[in-house]
C-alpha cells in the first residue's frame, strides 16, 4: 500500500492541531514529525510534547522522524506522546542496532533514515530488524530543498536489498518530492512519500487530494 505522508514541518504551527486534522480528513493516512535538534542537524523543530498535544487531533500513523544525536536516550518519550513510527537516523547512533531494538522493545514500528552521503548497503545488517527504510533525498534539517536525482538510484538499490529479505518493510522517501516528480519515485519502489512544502504550500486539501491521486494503488 503506497501511502501519501504530509511533513508538518511546513505547516502553520500556531495551528498545528487544526492543520493535522485538516490534512489526514483530507486522506493522509500518515503524518510525518520531523524532531531536529540543533546538533545532528542544524535546526531546531519541536519535541515529544508537542507530538502529544496534537496526537488528539487524528487517529493516522504519527511517523516520527529524529533528526536527533543518539535518540536511544528519548524513545519512550516519543512512544508516550504517541509515535507509530520511530526513525532514527544512522549517521546519529553509536549503536544502531541496540536502538532499532529498543524502539521495538516499546512495541513501535522501527524505521531507519540514511542521509544522501551514507552508501546504502549500512542498512544491510538491519533488515532483519527494521519495519521501515527511509532514503533522504535532500541533506536533512530544512523543508523546500530540491531532490537529488541520484536518489532515485539510491531508492532502486534499496529497494532490490528489501525485495531479497521476506519480510515487510516500508520504503520512505523524504525531500523535495511533490507533484512532478512523485510518481517517479514511487515508480523507482517507495511507498511512503514525504512532502512538506508540496502540502502546506497553497490549499492543502486540494494538494492531500492531488497527491493521493497520483500514489493510489491500482
Ligand atoms: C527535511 C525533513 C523533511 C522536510 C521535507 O530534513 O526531513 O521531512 O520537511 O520537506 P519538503 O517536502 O518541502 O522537501
Ligand atoms: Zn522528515
Amino acid at each position: 500500500m503506497n501511502y501519501l505522508a504530509p511533513s508538518v514541518l511546513s505547516a502553520d504551527f500556531s495551528m498545528l492541531g487544526k492543520e493535522i486534522e485538516t490534512i489526514a480528513k483530507a486522506g493522509a493516512g500518515v503524518i510525518h514529525l520531523d524532531v531536529m535538534d540543533g546538533n545532528f542537524v542544524p535546526n531546531i523543530s519541536f519535541g515529544a510534547p508537542v507530538i502529544a498535544s496534537v496526537r488528539k487531533s487524528t487517529e493516522a500513523i504519527f511517523d516520527v522522524h529524529l533528526m536527533i544525536d543518539e535518540p536511544i536516550r528519548y524513545l519512550e518519550d516519543f512512544k508516550k506522546a504517541g509515535a507509530d513510527i520511530i526513525t532514527i537516523h544512522y549517521e546519529a547512533c553509536k549503536d544502531v542496532e541496540l536502538t532499532l531494538n529498543e524502539i521495538k522493545k516499546l512495541g513501535v514500528k522501527a524505521g531507519l533514515a540514511i542521509s544522501p552521503d551514507t552508501p546504502v548497503d549500512v542498512i544491510k545488517p538491519f533488515l532483519e530488524i527494521v519495519d521501515m527504510i527511509l532514503v533522504m533525498s535532500v541533506y536533512p534539517g530544512f523543508g523546500g530543498q530540491s531532490f537529488i536525482t541520484e536518489s532515485l538510484e539510491r531508492i532502486k538499490a534499496v529497494k532490490t536489498m528489501i525485495c531479497d529479505v521476506n519480510r515487510e518493510i516500508w520504503l520512505e522517501v523524504d525531500g523535495g518530492i511533490g507533484a512532478a516528480n512523485i510518481e517517479t519515485v514511487m515508480q523507482a519502489g517507495a511507498n511512503v512519500l514525504v512532502a512538506g512544502s508540496a502540502v502546506f504550500k497553497g490549499n492543502r486539501v486540494e494538494n492531500v487530494k492531488e497527491l493521493s491521486k497520483m500514489i493510489a494503488d491500482e
